[in-house]
């Protein structure tokens, strides 16, 4: 498994066939919410088995030059299970942190909440509705580089 921050379009496109399947194919969310005006801000990243993508999201400067957001978190349904989402994240996080951001903030999906509360991201709002499923907004704070 290798996970790299996508520095081209071949890997940005990588990314994005891993959101077709699993947020518009498996989870019904139109392809015009799905994709919008923040991809090209966006840092994106993709898991890789071998050549195969497996599994990605993205991330952006969110609210102030402190706060990162994590979007589009996706691992593909045949390799749910096996770490490579807590691997992802702990990229992810250290890359953030790299960037000087000490707050992650993301909108989690109510199944994943869990999930993320794993990592120490915790639960500060009501759940709301985004692209017709069921959220809540999680933060997390980390120590400044
Ligand atoms: N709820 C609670 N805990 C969960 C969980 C969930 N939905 N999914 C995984 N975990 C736990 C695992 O049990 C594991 O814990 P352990 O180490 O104590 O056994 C830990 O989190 C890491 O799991 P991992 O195998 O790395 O997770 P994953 O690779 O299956 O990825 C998702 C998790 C949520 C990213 C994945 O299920 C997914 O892509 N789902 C579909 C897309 C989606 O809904 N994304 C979230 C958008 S907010």
């Amino acid at each position: 498994m290798e996970i790299k921050v996508v520095t081209n379009k071949k890997e940005l496109n990588d990314a994005f066939s891993i959101r077709e399947k699993v947020f518009i194919e498996e989870q019904n969310v139109p392809k015009v919410i799905e994709m919008d005006e923040y991809e090209e801000v966006a840092t994106h990243f993709v898991v890789y088995d071998g050549n195969k993508p497996i599994s990605t999201a993205r991330f952006r400067k969110y609210l102030n030059e402190k706060t990162v957001k994590f979007e589009r978190f996706a691992v593909l349904k045949e390799y749910r299970g096996q770490g490579v989402g807590r691997a992802l994240i702990k990229v992810m996080e250290e890359e953030a942190r790299k960037n000087g951001f000490t707050t992650l903030r993301l909108n989690a999906q109510r199944h994943a909440e869990g999930f993320y509360a794993k990592f120490g991201y915790q639960t500060i709002s009501e759940p709301f509705d985004e692209a017709g499923i069921e959220h809540v907004t999680m933060i997390k704070k980390i120590e400044a580089k």
